[in-house]
């Protein structure tokens, strides 16, 4: 018999290195990724009503109203892959009532993940955050930096990573983050992102790997 696939949330404030985070999860563990902002981002770029009214919200660093993030999130957590492979959910839900609705839905996560990295951090790694649009790669100009001339001649920044647009953005992320928490409590696992993206990710893969040991021997003394 197959295991159930594992089932992720990662959360954490603006740019605490969720999404570095996912690269190294999946790579390890096969979960899809599924990336809320990023899921915006592309519906912004296709040019639909809903995008150029996501942007708004974005760009003043505040929710993407409900109507248009909970049912898109929901359709991708339905894909097969998803089902099939587990999933790895990334900044979703960021209110009470997103996470209701996923509960409501049936998708209730194995572990929650909490990356806490204090404010001067975030600040210093919105404005030296580099993203190249070939990989999908995330960068830092200071802790990741690119690898060759060609990948830093196409590096991009996302609209909404600047000093003043990021306080913004934490002060959503503090409104809302103790209510989503509430939800979770009994499988939330802290993890310290002040240290290197390594440090940060053998935090996670051990807390990963513990449950699914404990999962294993529960189901073998079954
Ligand atoms: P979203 O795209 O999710 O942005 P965010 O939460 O602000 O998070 P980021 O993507 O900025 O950062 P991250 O934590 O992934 O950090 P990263 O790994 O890149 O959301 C954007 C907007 O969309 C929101 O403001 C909202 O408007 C809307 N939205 C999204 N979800 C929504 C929802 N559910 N409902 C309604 N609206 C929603 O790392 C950052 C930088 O730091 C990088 O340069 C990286 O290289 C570097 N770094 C990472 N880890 C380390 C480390 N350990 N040490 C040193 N540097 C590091």
């Amino acid at each position: 018999n197959k295991p159930e696939p594992l089932k992720v949330m990662i959360s954490g404030a603006p740019a605490s290195g969720k999404g570095t985070q996912c690269q190294l999860i999946t790579q390890k563990y096969g979960l899809v990724h599924i990336a809320a902002g990023d899921l915006l981002r592309a519906e912004i770029s296709s040019g639909s009503a809903n995008g150029n009214r996501a942007k708004e919200y974005m760009e003043k660093g505040q929710l993407v109203p409900n109507e248009i993030v909970v049912m898109m999130v929901k359709e991708r957590l339905l894909q097969s892959d998803s089902q099939e492979n587990g999933w790895l959910l990334d900044g979703y839900p960021r209110s009470l009532s997103q996470a209701t609705a996923l509960k409501e839905f049936g998708f209730q996560p194995d572990i929650f993940i909490l990356l806490e990295v204090a404010e001067d951090n975030l600040v210093e790694r919105v404005v030296g955050r580099r993203l190249d649009p070939v990989t999908g790669r995330i960068y830092h100009l200071k802790y990741s930096p690119p690898e060759n001339e060609e990948i830093a001649a196409r590096l991009t920044q996302r609209f909404d990573d600047t000093e003043e647009k990021v306080k913004l953005r934490l002060q959503t992320h503090h409104q809302n983050v103790e209510s989503v928490l509430s939800l979770y409590e009994g499988i939330t696992v802290k993890v310290n992102g002040n240290a290197s993206k390594e440090d940060v990710f053998s935090q996670i893969d051990n807390a990963l790997t513990n449950h699914i040991e404990q999962k294993n021997s529960t189901l073998g003394s079954m």
